[in-house]
């Protein structure tokens, strides 16, 4: 059995990362994985963490399984912080899943359960993951037209225009915020656009949330799936605690399916605990105690909002000295882009040749389509980054 299976090409971004690790230069740069971190380059946990695990530890009496579903306590909390009031709570069914890739995997398999001829579409770029998954279960899947890469902002009209070509009961995967691998992002008055597109075509939006807190706010950051929530009889989110709370490996997430009525809870809940137990039973726990913990007490909470604005705005002060550091050795504004990007990811528009050129001159790791990690950054690697952008000729 085993002498049939193929070698399976190599994860791009993971290679990168080991490529980095073998570089003896000590002025590489790493602006590969998507992964936080501080001017020291480091990943910390946050200070909201540590003490809701210093109080799990000291509390927990047991680790019996919890539901298929996970916490209650969880997913409600996940739910308002995400949706806030837009919609009725009897509306929402919710599961914990295993991280944001664990909710895209079951959200898609409850399309596929319900919908098996349904389009996917994603936006084009898109994180490589969505792709890679639909064609792993056989679905059908389409692009839009998203990142435009002349003004590196978003190609509204070609989203249109490409949107206007789906079929009822097609899905639409959005990016909630701090769109990956761009960070180009939608106005309010696009999801607004979209939200009423999608509805007179009788689609369905599928919001993936990663990076909730990471963009201009918590709120601020949710405002398009809130609006496109509050439109639409029905649709799907998978979030991600990962970045926001710092617990990548800790595996949480959680996936929503919001029903045009209440009266089809119970079988849209069941659906999403009978997909669960097919592929994992009970979700993990702890890092959604852990979450739980922190949104529930109002000093833990307000630690942690704190801690995730230093961050957040600390990678906005990098945008703003980057293009700052452009504009000066460009002598142009091209690159003005930069500070309106939002979240972790730029599409800088290089080619891949300028990319190379970047990594064997200038030690500096950024994936093949040019997007770079701004957290990867601070203010002794921006002035190097910023003239070997010019002197690649980008
Ligand atoms: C767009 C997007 N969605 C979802 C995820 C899911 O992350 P995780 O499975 O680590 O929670 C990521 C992580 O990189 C992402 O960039």
């Amino acid at each position: 059995m085993l002498e049939t299976l193929k070698a399976q090409p190599a994860d791009k971004i993971l290679a990168l990362m080991q490529a980095y690790r073998d570089d003896p230069r000590d002025t590489k740069i790493d602006l590969g994985v998507g992964v936080y971190k501080n001017a020291d380059g480091q990943t910390p946990v946050m200070r909201a963490v540590k003490e809701a695990e210093r109080r799990l530890v000291a509390e927990q009496d047991t680790k019996a399984y919890v539901g298929l579903l996970g916490d209650p306590a969880y997913s409600d909390a996940m739910r308002q912080m995400i949706l806030g009031d837009a919609v009725p709570a009897d509306r929402v069914s919710a599961a914990a899943t295993p991280g944001g890739t664990g909710a895209i995997r079951q959200a898609l398999e409850l399309i596929r359960m319900a919908a098996p001829e349904a389009t996917v579409w994603l936006s084009a770029p898109t994180w490589p993951n969505h792709p890679s998954i639909i064609r792993y279960l056989g679905m059908k899947m389409s692009e839009y037209r998203y990142f435009d890469d002349a003004t590196r902002g978003v190609d509204f009209d070609g989203m249109v225009a490409d949107l206007d070509g789906i079929a009822e009961g097609d899905v639409v995967l959005l990016h909630g915020c701090c769109h990956n691998p761009t960070g180009a992002n939608l106005t309010l008055e696009q999801w607004q656009k979209v939200s009423d597109l999608l509805n007179a075509k009788g689609a369905i939006p599928f919001i993936d949330i990663a990076y909730q807190g990471f963009g201009d706010g918590l709120d601020a950051d949710a405002a398009g799936t809130r609006l496109m929530a509050k439109n639409a009889p029905q649709m799907l989110i998978a979030a991600s605690c990962s970045k926001n709370f710092g617990i990548y490996r800790e595996r949480t997430g959680l996936v929503m399916a919001i029903a045009p009525e209440a009266g089809m809870k119970p079988v849209t809940q069941g659906t999403l605990a009978f997909l669960n137990r097919q592929n994992y039973s009970f979700p993990p726990d702890h890092g959604a105690r852990v979450v739980t913990t922190i949104l529930n007490d109002p000093e833990l909470k307000a630690d942690w909002m704190a801690e995730l604005e230093e961050i957040r705005n600390g990678m906005l002060a990098l945008r703003r000295q980057l293009a700052d550091e452009l504009r000066q050795r460009s002598n142009s504004d091209r690159f003005d882009f930069i500070a309106d990007h939002r979240g972790m990811f730029s599409r800088l528009g290089a080619s891949p040749e300028q990319v190379e050129r970047m990594r064997e001159e200038n030690g500096i790791y950024m994936i093949g389509d040019s997007r770079m990690n701004i957290a990867g950054l601070n203010a002794r690697t921006i002035p190097i980054l910023a003239q070997a952008i010019v002197d690649a000729g980008v």
